[in-house]
């Protein structure tokens, strides 16, 4: 899919790996809309880039057909869909403050599952009526998921399940999207250094990044940027998940 005057859709887009893929899309010649609760960083990030915040929660039916139905007004037409919404929660089955509650449990799988398949159908929907290109593409989706859905460490039971998930629905949406000429990849990110990871005191953060074989460090967010990038651009690359993780793979604690 051609990056130039095509329009994307980033829900995440007002912070870490979301808002690094607006800013590569952005230089690329895009244009964005930044689809986040957070609306303080998100009008911010979509300023900066000449775009716009629509202020949208992915758990949300009517706020995600509000988030399309805004982004497409006026004859215009929303290209590709990249899905950076997610929350992490740590939680054992059995803790120190007892049983796994069922509610943060859900909760975790209503964001980052849930909101990750309700914004890829309402933007199917819309995409199905884009003109194709010469290679016959309508739209390309970006998901992320996470080297957890692999490697869950413990306390990861909701934030595995969720990323498991997004793995698992990639092959059969590519599938059931694929006579519309719309793709559908999966990015699983191993650490990257994002507001999600800052919250971690800088020993922490350097121990993390020492575990990654090569490079031994935190992952970019431009270096996902750049990967999301180059699966936009290349139209051979669908239903497919790809890790992004310098050779890491995550023990139990
Ligand atoms: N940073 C990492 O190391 C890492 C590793 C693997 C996977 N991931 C995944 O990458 C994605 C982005 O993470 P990040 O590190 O950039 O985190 P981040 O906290 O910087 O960004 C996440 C964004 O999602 C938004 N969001 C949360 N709930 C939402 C909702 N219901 N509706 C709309 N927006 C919502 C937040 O407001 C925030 O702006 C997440 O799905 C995360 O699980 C991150």
């Amino acid at each position: 899919m051609e990056i130039r005057d095509r329009s994307f859709v980033i829900t995440g887009g007002a912070s870490g790996l979301g808002a690094a893929v607006a800013r590569l899309l952005y230089s690329k010649g895009a244009g964005v809309i930044i689809a986040d609760l957070d609306q303080d960083n998100g009008v911010v990030v979509a300023k900066e880039l000449k775009g716009i915040f629509i202020k949208t929660d992915v758990t949300d039916e009517e706020s995600v057909k509000n988030l399309f139905s805004e982004a497409t007004k006026e004859g215009r037409k929303v290209h590709g869909l990249i899905n950076c919404a997610g929350i992490a929660i740590a939680e054992k089955v059995v803790g120190k403050n007892g049983v796994h509650s069922l509610q943060s449990f859900s909760k975790v799988i209503g964001i980052n599952l849930i909101g990750t398949f309700n914004a890829i159908r309402i933007f199917s929907q819309y995409a199905t009526m884009n003109n194709p290109n010469s290679d016959g593409e309508r739209g390309v989706i970006v998901n992320t998921s996470s080297i957890a859905a692999f490697e869950g460490q413990i306390g990861q039971a909701a934030y595995s399940a969720s990323k498991g998930g997004i793995v698992g629905m990639t092959l059969p949406i590519a599938r059931d999207l694929a006579a519309y000429g719309i793709r559908v990849v999966t990015i699983a990110p191993g650490i990257f250094d994002t507001p999600l990871l800052g919250k971690l005191p800088p020993d922490v953060r350097e121990t993390l990044g020492k575990q990654v074989p090569f490079p031994s460090r935190l992952g970019r967010p431009e270096e996902f940027a750049a990967l999301a990038v180059h699966i936009i651009e290349n139209a051979m690359i669908n239903g497919e998940t790809i890790r992004l993780d310098g050779a890491i793979r995550m023990p139990p604690r």
